[in-house]
């Protein structure tokens, strides 16, 4: 499988090493705010082996994510199809990190080179990203690496019980849209 290396960051395979920090970040009620439920230690197990077993079948998906500095593993960066049911299909970039690791731009830094990858190397014509309508921090990583949303385009997740979290937005990212250098701060 593919291994990206950033400036600061290598998305890498998953390691026996990344479950324990993988479920402390997936049992935290605020990185999971925007999510249904927190999940269970077997829930976040299973879910590091499903994300291995797609590296391994395919070559790319949601990738582990360590800070080269440290050997820290901090959570997922990547792409993956979208999933069945919705509105829409294509690939879509995600990103989940644990608290601490909020706030250096590393998602943002990840997520700019998993979507090199999907233009460069999957020759993808678009690349999606979804959230709840409410979650800004996600979206503001989108608008960084350049993906523009429209509000016609917003829709009530299928996978989400009925209640807030269910209105989502899309953002999209054309091959060829301008996607904004890794040095420049477009956060306001
Ligand atoms: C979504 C999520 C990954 C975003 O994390 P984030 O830290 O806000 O985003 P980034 O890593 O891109 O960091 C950007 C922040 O780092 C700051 N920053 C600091 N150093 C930086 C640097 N060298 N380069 C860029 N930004 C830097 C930016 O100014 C920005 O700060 P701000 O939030 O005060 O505006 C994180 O909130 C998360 O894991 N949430 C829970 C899971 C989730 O909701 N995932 C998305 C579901 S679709």
């Amino acid at each position: 499988m593919t291994e990206l290396r950033t400036d600061r960051l290598v998305l890498r395979g998953w390691r026996e090493s990344d479950l324990e920090p993988w479920a402390a970040l997936n049992a935290d009620p605020v990185v999971r705010a925007y999510f249904p439920q927190v999940l269970t230690r077997e829930q976040s197990n299973a879910s590091a082996a499903r994300f291995q077993a797609d590296l391994d079948r395919r070559g790319w998906g949601w990738w582990a994510v360590e800070v080269r500095a440290t050997g820290e593993f901090i959570g997922f960066t990547g792409l993956d199809p979208v999933e069945e049911g919705m509105p829409f299909t294509g690939v879509e970039a995600g990103w989940r990190l644990a608290r601490p690791a909020w706030g250096h731009g590393y998602a943002t830094e990840a997520a700019r080179a998993a979507v090199a990858f999907g233009f460069e190397n999957l020759r993808l014509p678009e690349v999606l990203a979804v959230t709840a309508a409410a979650n800004l921090r996600s979206q503001a990583v989108m608008r960084r690496i350049g993906m523009t949303t429209d509000p016609a385009d917003d829709f009530d997740d299928p996978g989400v019980p009925e209640g807030p979290l269910r209105r989502s937005v899309l953002y999209r990212l054309r091959a060829g849209a301008p996607r904004p250098a890794a040095d420049a701060r477009t956060d306001s």
